[in-house]
Formats: C-alpha cells, sequence, structure tokens
C-alpha cells in the first residue's frame, strides 16, 4: 500500500519571510472591489499597460482561449448596468472589460495558436508537433459545455492579472460575475463569434464619499488555514 498522502500533511505557523516591503503586497493589500467608482478616467496608457499584462497572462497550452472586449462607450455601460444586477460601477467606471471564452475548442483555434507558435519560433518541433496531434484528438471531441468552462478557467487567470495590473498603477477595479452572460453576450453579439462572457471587469477610481466598502477592513482567512506544508 502507498503512503497515504494526507498523513504526512502538516498544519504549521507558516515562517513568514519579510515581505513588507514588497511594493506588490502594499497594492494587493491596497485594492479592493470597488463599490462606487467616480467617473473618473483612466489613462490609455496605464489601460494599455494593464492589457499588456493581460496578454502576458499564462493559459492551458498557451491557447489565451478567450478575447476581451474594452469598452468605453457611456451608453454600452449604461445598457449593460440593468442586466448585471444594476451595479453602479458599471455605468460609472472608466473602462469595462468583458472577458469572454472560447465557447468550445476547434481544430482551427488549435491549430491558429501552434502555427502561430512555429512562425514566431522559426521552427517546427516534434514534440511540439505531437503535442498539437494530441490537443486535436482531445479538445474538440469533448462536450462544448466542458470546453468553455476549461477556457473560461484560463479568462479567470488573465482576470487576475488585470486586477493586479491596476493595482500596482493605483487603479481600482472590481471583477463582476453579477450578471446575465446570455444577455450580456446577445447585447454585444458575442455568441455569433463563437464567444461567451464569463466575468467582466471595471476599471476606475474608487468614490471615497459614497463607497461603503472602503473604509473597512480586508477579510481573508490566515495564512495557515490557506496553507498545508509539507516538508
Ligand atoms: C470572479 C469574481 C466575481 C465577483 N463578482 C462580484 C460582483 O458581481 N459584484 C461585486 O461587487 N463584487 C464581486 N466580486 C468581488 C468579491 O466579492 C471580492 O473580491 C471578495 O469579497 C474579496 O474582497 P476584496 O476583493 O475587496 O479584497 C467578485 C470577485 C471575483 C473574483
Amino acid at each position: 500500500m502507498p503512503t497515504v498522502v494526507t498523513e504526512i500533511y502538516t498544519k504549521q505557523p507558516m515562517v513568514r519571510p519579510k515581505l513588507n516591503n514588497m511594493k506588490l503586497l502594499d497594492k494587493l493589500k491596497w485594492r479592493y472591489a470597488t463599490k462606487a467608482m467616480n467617473g473618473k478616467n483612466v489613462s490609455q496608457a496605464k489601460i494599455d499597460k494593464i492589457i499588456e499584462a493581460v496578454s502576458l497572462a499564462p493559459s492551458s497550452s498557451g491557447l489565451q482561449p478567450y478575447e476581451i472586449i474594452v469598452i468605453t462607450n457611456q451608453e454600452v455601460k449604461d445598457k449593460i448596468r440593468p442586466i448585471a444586477w444594476n451595479q453602479s460601477v458599471i455605468s460609472d467606471c472608466s473602462h469595462l472589460l468583458v472577458f469572454a471564452a472560447w465557447d468550445t475548442y476547434t481544430a482551427e483555434r488549435i491549430n491558429i495558436v501552434f502555427d502561430l507558435t512555429n512562425k514566431i519560433r522559426d521552427l517546427k518541433n516534434e514534440g511540439w508537433e505531437n503535442y498539437r496531434k494530441l490537443l486535436l484528438d482531445t479538445y474538440p471531441q469533448k462536450d462544448a459545455e466542458e470546453n468553455f468552462n476549461h477556457a473560461a478557467k484560463q479568462a479567470y487567470i488573465a482576470l487576475a492579472i488585470a486586477i493586479t495590473a491596476a493595482a500596482l498603477q493605483d487603479i481600482d477595479s472590481t471583477p463582476m460575475e453579477g450578471f446575465d452572460a446570455e444577455a450580456v453576450d446577445n447585447y454585444l453579439g458575442l455568441r455569433e463569434k463563437g464567444l461567451r462572457s464569463c466575468v467582466i471587469l471595471a476599471i476606475g477610481y474608487r468614490d471615497v464619499e459614497n463607497d461603503w466598502l472602503v473604509n473597512l477592513k480586508k477579510v481573508r482567512k490566515s495564512i495557515e488555514d490557506l496553507v498545508t506544508i509539507m516538508d
């Protein structure tokens, strides 16, 4: 019988490295899912950095199985608000990002990524081509819903990077699943493009006067409850 791995789990106080002066941690402590924004515009240069960071997000097999729709048009934001739980940040943000995952994996979509890789690296590699075949023999045959759920997971990684890139530039953001995805898809015509919205991100600046959450403490479970160390 193999050792049952849970027997060697330990729950012990974590020795915390001195990270207090790490800028990233300060910014992550500063950020919060903003509940009210003040309508101020975020500069294009800062938005460009967020988008570039998103484009650098890792994804399963490097497929980047999603697209981002960046909305600044006020009318469009105002139309989305009522189909997104009437959340005020949708109309009061500067930019609204809609993360839309592929509705499924197709051979064409997979091949585009592998061909791009070969072109950029200017080489054709047997191992890589075998891996392409493996994906082609696996994903397209799967149920579209399963594939969409897998693609959506990749989009959430990009979401986390967008939130982090915003915070590093002192920009607020609100990730939102509180919306009617089908209604948003219909309004933006996403399904016709083989896309389905999975999460949206309002980007802007906090309205300190009107946001009930701005001065409340951040709540997180302890590191000890979050992490199990296996030495
Ligand atoms: C995927 C996802 C969906 C969320 N959906 C909403 C939402 O629809 N509306 C909202 O106000 N906050 C939403 N949140 C914010 C969370 O409630 C918030 O991140 C969590 O309570 C932790 O608080 P903090 O981000 O302020 O530190 C969402 C967060 C994530 C990651």
